[in-house]
């Protein structure tokens, strides 16, 4: 397991019956940009049954954490969702990715748009003081199935904004947006849909995405992507080429299939 770190288990939270975080220690030469991800797992008919997990917790944090949904079936998350306090999980050496901000140009505003387990990135990302840094405005929109999928968004309104060290510019420059599409609540309706009517700026009280000046991050499924991408390239935004390349956005898909 020479490529694999093993991790202990310190907290686990189930959101619901569907989706569970969890945090574990992590190995100090681990290092990692914000909106990296990681190969992750536990050793099964001994060989690692790995998945690759967006880092949730910051780069600067002490310990990772991971969000991840449940599958009955799944060949890991099956295992995985049964994880308790003091158990061990493989943790890859090389973090990696490409939702990144030092991939994006300069600009505006930043527009963080995730679906699902999609959030995980961003979590890292609005822990960030240098995002806030780079950016007028910071916009985490979340869009989810059911209201018990908002994962952490009692720490994005309340916690996040307490910040001793930047909880200022939080609250000065993070709007959150969750967005719910199969059961009532105070914003509905899938992103999509809300950038094309305008209703998410309008909502917000900013101005609709501009290429010359906005910047997004997209994390969600395969569809998802497509169809945001298709709506900002449609727009003028450029996507980023690859690691290193600068463009007005960039993409990761949500590791879903576990
Ligand atoms: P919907 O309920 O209308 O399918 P999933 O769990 O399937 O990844 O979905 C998470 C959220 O993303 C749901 O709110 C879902 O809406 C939404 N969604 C699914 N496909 C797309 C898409 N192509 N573009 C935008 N949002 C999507």
């Amino acid at each position: 397991m020479a490529a694999f770190n093993t991790e202990q288990v310190l907290s686990v939270h189930h959101w619901n019956d569907t989706l569970f975080s969890f945090t574990t220690t992590r190995d100090a030469a681990l290092r990692f940009h914000n909106g990296h991800f990681v190969m992750i797992g536990l050793e099964v008919d001994g060989k690692p049954l790995m998945r690759a997990y967006s880092i949730a917790s910051a780069n600067y944090e002490e310990n990772l954490e991971f969000l991840s949904i449940k599958v009955q079936d799944g060949p890991l998350t099956s295992r995985l969702q049964h994880l308790k306090e003091g158990d061990t999980i493989l943790v890859s050496r090389k973090p990696v990715g490409t939702l990144v901000i030092d991939d994006l140009r300069a600009g505006r505003n930043l527009f963080l748009f995730g679906t699902g387990t999609g959030l995980a990135p961003f979590m890292s990302i609005i822990k960030d003081p240098d995002t806030y840094e780079r950016f007028e405005k910071v916009v985490l929109v979340h869009g989810v199935r059911f209201v018990s999928e908002l994962a952490y968004s009692d720490f994005i309104q309340n916690e996040l904004p307490q910040n001793e060290y930047f909880g200022e510019v939080v609250r000065e420059k993070l709007l959150y947006y969750p967005t719910v599409t199969r059961e009532e609540f105070r914003n509905t309706g899938r992103i999509t849909d809300l950038i094309e009517t305008g209703k998410l700026c309008e909502d917000l009280g900013i101005p609709q995405l501009d290429p010359a000046q906005d910047r997004a991050m997209l994390c969600g499924s395969p569809a998802m992507l497509a169809d945001i991408s298709a709506m900002l390239d449609k727009r003028g935004f450029e996507v980023s080429p690859g690691v290193g390349q600068p463009g007005d956005y960039v993409i990761e898909r949500a590791f879903v299939e576990k």
